[in-house]
């Protein structure tokens, strides 16, 4: 996928950043659709999911912060309080649709789990994939598949839904990603730049789990099971994450939260920013979604924007840390459950276990 590539770097237009952070690339560069654009480009339902860490979580809340209405208000004024979640910090499920479009994240942690953990956490898995997203992002980690070594604990489990979600999403994709990592735990320039073997290995690793499915299987996953590496915004941004350098975080955040009462963008961050905006893109892409037309008129609390109905649920555990719990198999505050749902007058009526639409 071209974003993988190395030396192709992104440039994220001024709609994007929260933070005036310009990066352009002399060799290529990534259209990111404005808010008013991807609204006008959604006109069938079309639903992201995203599974992974509080890394990923953060592309995530930034196209919520982007492209939901009043999204400032679920975000304004909470307080972040080690080890304990909130529905900002949800270690759980959240699930926002606004017009036509679905943005979905769950905390995904298998390399967290025990065992069982991880039995649950493939049950989990397996039922949000043939609830059908469009596009399925799904975190991965560890030293191996980034060696090359497929991640063969997948393989039962696609051979088993994905006749299923293939039938139900004729076009549907699923995406293994590499997470970005911190600068500070890889070596900055290592004699072999090994970093730049990386997405190769780690396509090689998708292929080699790919090669386990069974033949029929197989030659419908082209183009459709993909393998993203999202390192390689984070050595040129390096010093645009969360945590100042001095405190040299393991997990680094590359998005940060004004949380601050008023209104405005309240989760930005290049890096973050720029990885929601490669599955967005994606998702409008596959979809088939038309190129914009002359108008495009409204932005970020824009008219056209605003006017969108806009509905949520959010099933945040206040502790589900430490050791990491996977998310149950069946939860109850899902955009795929819940259908009839009470009117809120603004997200922060929406609690760490509801639904809710606003009005
Ligand atoms: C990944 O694999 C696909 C399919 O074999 C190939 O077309 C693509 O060029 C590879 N990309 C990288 C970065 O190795
Ligand atoms: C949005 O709603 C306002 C007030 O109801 C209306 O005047 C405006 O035309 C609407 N805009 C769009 C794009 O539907
Ligand atoms: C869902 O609701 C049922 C019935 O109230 C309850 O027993 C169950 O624990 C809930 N599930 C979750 C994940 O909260």
């Amino acid at each position: 996928m071209p974003w993988t590539a190395a030396g192709c770097a992104l440039a994220v237009a001024g709609a994007v950043g929260g933070d005036g952070w310009t990066l352009v690339s002399r060799s290529c560069h990534w259209h990111v659709h404005s808010p008013a654009e991807v609204h006008e480009k959604v006109t069938k339902p079309l639903w992201l999911a995203i599974l992974g860490n509080s890394v990923m979580r953060g592309a995530l809340q930034a196209l919520v912060d982007q492209l939901v209405p009043e999204a400032w208000q679920s975000f304004a004024g909470t307080e972040d309080v080690p080890g304990i979640g909130t529905n900002i910090k949800c270690w759980g499920w959240l699930d926002f649709q606004v017009g036509d479009l679905r943005l979905s994240f769950q905390d995904y942690r298998i390399w967290f789990y025990t065992e069982e953990g991880i039995r649950v956490a493939f049950e989990r898995l397996k039922r949000v994939i043939l609830e059908g997203p469009d596009l399925l992002v799904i975190q991965h980690y560890g030293p191996d598949v980034s060696q090359g070594q497929p991640p063969l604990v997948y393989q039962p489990l696609l051979s088993e839904t994905l006749p299923a979600y293939f039938k139900k999403k004729k076009k549907g994709k699923i995406i293994f990603a590499l997470s970005k990592r911190s600068p500070f735990k890889v070596a900055l320039c290592n004699p072999q730049c090994s970093d730049r073997k990386r997405p190769h290995l780690w396509n090689h690793s998708i292929e080699g789990l790919l090669a386990k499915l069974p033949q029929d299987l197989r030659s419908s996953t082209t183009g459709r099971i993909l393998a993203v590496d999202e390192a390689f915004v984070c050595m040129p941004l390096f010093l645009d994450g969360e945590t100042d350098v001095p405190q040299r975080q393991a997990s680094q955040h590359w998005h940060r939260y004004d949380r601050s009462a008023g209104p405005g963008r309240k989760v930005f961050g290049t890096a973050a920013d720029a990885a929601g905006h490669w599955y967005l893109t994606e998702l409008l892409t596959m979809a088939g979604a038309r190129s914009p037309g002359a108008g495009g008129a409204g932005g970020v609390g824009g008219v056209g924007v605003a006017n969108l109905s806009a509905k949520a649920c959010a099933q945040c555990p206040q502790k589900p840390c430490c050791p990491w719990q996977p998310v149950p198999v069946k939860i109850n505050h899902s955009l795929s459950v819940v259908h009839d749902m009470p009117q809120i007058k603004s997200w922060a009526d929406l609690t760490m276990q509801s639904c809710g639409q606003l009005i």
